[in-house]
């Protein structure tokens, strides 16, 4: 959130690396979590493709369509006052052409009110990097353990390749990335790429050497079942917190005393 109430835009994040504040970023996939994220005064909400597993139900994040993508980053984008939005390209939308990325790209900042995308890649994506921002798109760029690439990676492994990763880094800045998400790799791999960086890195499963991080707003809220991935810290346990709620309001039901007298008009 800017100081002035306006929204954060692009150049007032990247201005953020070396200002001495670290930048909290958060995922938010709708109308009423893009409030609340947006009402704790982060300063940027990615509408993340994790969507495709924590929403949707997928093993991944492969099945994700561009349109699909689009519905939700609409409902944050209307939701949103303060902080920066930015939307993940899907699989493969950036991986046909620069022509088309810029289209789809297009697509999702006149469809959404969001500013900027991301996208996975580093050294084979500058030129769909440059091209996009040369068409006046906002691009944060994802090193490091790159989800779409899970087959190719064969599993979601801590990614240790330092030269390959500070290769990739310096080309995405050099195509004009505002910002790098560094995801699953050494934290000391992620303080060397931070201090060579000009724009903010924001880390997940990075330690805390970045510029910033970034969580999966359902697993920081305990939102979904199961035990969350080792970088994540739950602040809440929501899902036991729901199931009891909606148990309690079962028991209600069954005993006859919901509705009562205060729910029921008169
Ligand atoms: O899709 C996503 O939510 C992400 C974050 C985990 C960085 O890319």
């Amino acid at each position: 959130m800017t100081t002035d109430d306006r929204p954060m835009t692009v150049p007032q994040f990247t201005a953020l690396k070396g200002s001495g504040r670290k930048i909290t970023m958060l995922t938010a996939y709708d109308y009423p979590t893009a409030q609340w994220v947006d009402a704790a005064e982060v300063e940027g909400i990615l509408v993340g493709d994790t969507l495709s597993m924590v929403l949707q139900g997928h093993a991944n994040t492969l099945p994700v369509t561009l349109d699909e993508m689009i519905y939700h980053a609409e409902m944050v984008g209307r939701a949103v006052q303060h902080a920066l939005v930015v939307v993940d390209m899907p699989f493969p939308s950036f991986h046909v052409g620069v022509h088309r990325a810029i289209e789809s790209a297009a697509r999702i900042l006149k469809e959404t009110r969001c500013q900027a995308v991301k996208l996975e890649g580093g050294v084979r994506q500058a030129e769909v990097i440059a091209g996009l921002v040369g068409a006046g798109i906002p691009v944060m760029a994802h090193c490091g353990l790159r989800p779409q690439s899970v087959h190719q990676l064969g599993g979601y492994r801590v990614q240790r390749d330092e030269e390959g990763l500070l290769a990739d880094a310096r080309a995405v800045q050099e195509a004009g990335a505002f910002a790098i998400v560094l995801e699953c790799i050494p934290a000391a791999m992620a303080e060397r790429v931070t201090a060579a960086a000009r724009v903010p890195t924001i880390g997940i499963g990075a330690g805390a050497g970045c510029d910033g991080q970034i969580l999966v707003l359902h697993d920081l809220l305990g939102l979904t079942a199961g035990r969350p991935p080792r970088h994540v810290r739950p602040y809440a346990d929501l899902h036991t917190a729901a199931i009891d709620a909606i148990r309690r309001y079962r028991d209600d039901v069954r005993a006859g005393l919901f509705p009562g007298p205060e729910e029921t008009p008169r």
